[in-house]
């Protein structure tokens, strides 16, 4: 069970999130994972302290933390604090490190950040396996950190790279899910694009599609906007359709749990229609995402796994049943939008057209725009 945590906790280093509030931290002087517990916003901002990867996994299964950077993030922190646990002969910590990214690695299979994210602390924990176990465990925790730090920075980057592609012509800005500080390091993917649009000095308006059945639009999307003192109005996510045939939406930008060599990409369920109507009326459908969610490896998103949920959190809002009992409900929880109606897919690499025939090869050797490090497939630079 974690600790409960009912206020905003100090920690012994400034949040990396950028903000006094974050979806995940390291406490690096007890090795906790903190997360806030995204189950309970809008109505309570409470953290939950856990000391062991099999807690952290259990709350990536849960939903505790969620969106792909974020769930990326946790489950390395998960790893640093097995590092930090583990103070055996060089053989055994890979053995607990190999076991923990086991356990954390199936608690999700549609984003690969998460994936991407253990891949990365395994490689740098068969670098320092032979240290002593302080200096192994210290170099686990700041890689966990470096991840962290680059996702804010990425999401950062890919702000003022999307800022740029919104319209300026007092039209909405339409997102889905809750691609913001929630869902990543701090900042945000889609939401990050919002920000960097007010940090512009430029009026903008958001649409949030509520996002049945997790409601992470009208929940957290909502909260963090309007925490920050944007503009936004929630839609339930069948109203989009009227608002586009009116001529009120500018722009689509979202974010994504996986993004297929050729473009095809992964999210929330309800963005494949949300793209269609978009694509149907002109308005350019943008996906903001870090090159960690881009997967060379996966050709189109056909090979993407798509994420079958419990049918409960479809039948059920909270304590209300809103189906008759017995009644079966599907649940996947992401869908694919092909790369046809994607406009623009921006990354802290650069942008990438498919709608025009571009693939992420593209970019597969660029570094950062504004840094001068290169990176492989898969690889932040
Ligand atoms: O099921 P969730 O809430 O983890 O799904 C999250 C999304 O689909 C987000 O849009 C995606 O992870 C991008 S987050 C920057």
């Amino acid at each position: 069970m974690p600790r409960i945590l009912e206020s905003r906790p100090t920690l012994s280093r400034a949040p990396l999130s950028g903000a006094p509030w974050f979806a995940v931290e390291m406490e690096p002087a007890t090795g906790e994972v903190i997360l806030l517990d995204q189950r309970a916003l809008p109505a309570r901002e409470v953290y939950f302290a856990y000391d062991t990867p099999d807690g952290v996994a259990e709350a990536i299964r849960d939903m505790v933390v969620r969106g792909a950077p974020a769930i990326g993030i946790t489950a390395a922190y998960a790893m640093a604090q097995c590092a930090r646990a583990e103070r055996g002969e060089p053989a055994m910590f890979l053995v607990a490190m190999g076991a923990a990214g086991r356990v954390l690695g199936r608690t999700r299979p549609t984003a690969v950040n998460l994936a991407w994210a253990i891949a990365r602390m395994a490689r740098r924990a068969a670098e320092v396996a032979r240290m002593h176990p302080d200096e192994r465990a210290a170099a686990l925790i700041a890689e966990a950190e470096s991840i962290h730090r680059e996702d804010v920075a990425a999401c950062r980057t890919i702000g003022k790279l999307g800022a740029a592609l919104v319209p300026d012509d007092g039209r909405r800005v339409l997102t889905h899910c809750n691609a913001g500080a929630l869902a990543t390091g701090g900042y945000g993917t889609a939401l990050g694009v919002i920000r960097a649009i007010r940090e512009a000095g430029r009026a903008v308006h958001v649409l949030a599609d509520e996002t049945r059945p997790y409601l992470q639009g009208a929940r957290l999307t909502a909260w963090e906007l309007a925490a920050d003192g944007i503009d936004v109005e929630v839609i339930t996510d069948n109203m989009a359709g009227h608002l586009f045939a009116r001529g009120e939406i500018g722009c689509v930008v979202v974010g994504s749990d996986r993004i297929a060599r050729n473009g095809d990409v992964a999210n929330k369920i309800g963005t494949y229609g949300v793209a269609v109507l978009a694509g149907v009326h002109g308005v350019p459908f943008v996906v903001a995402a870090p090159w960690s969610t881009v997967d060379l490896s996966t050709p189109t998103g056909a090979e993407i796994p798509i994420e079958q949920r419990s049918e409960s959190e479809v039948t059920r809002i909270g304590d209300i049943q809103l189906v008759p009992s017995g009644v079966r409900a599907r649940h996947p929880a992401f869908d694919v939008t092909p790369a046809k109606w994607v406009a623009a897919i921006v990354t802290e690499r650069g942008v990438v057209r498919p709608s025009a025939g571009e693939t992420m090869e593209a970019l597969s050797t660029a570094g950062a725009v504004g840094s001068t490090a290169g990176g492989e497939s898969g690889e932040p630079a």
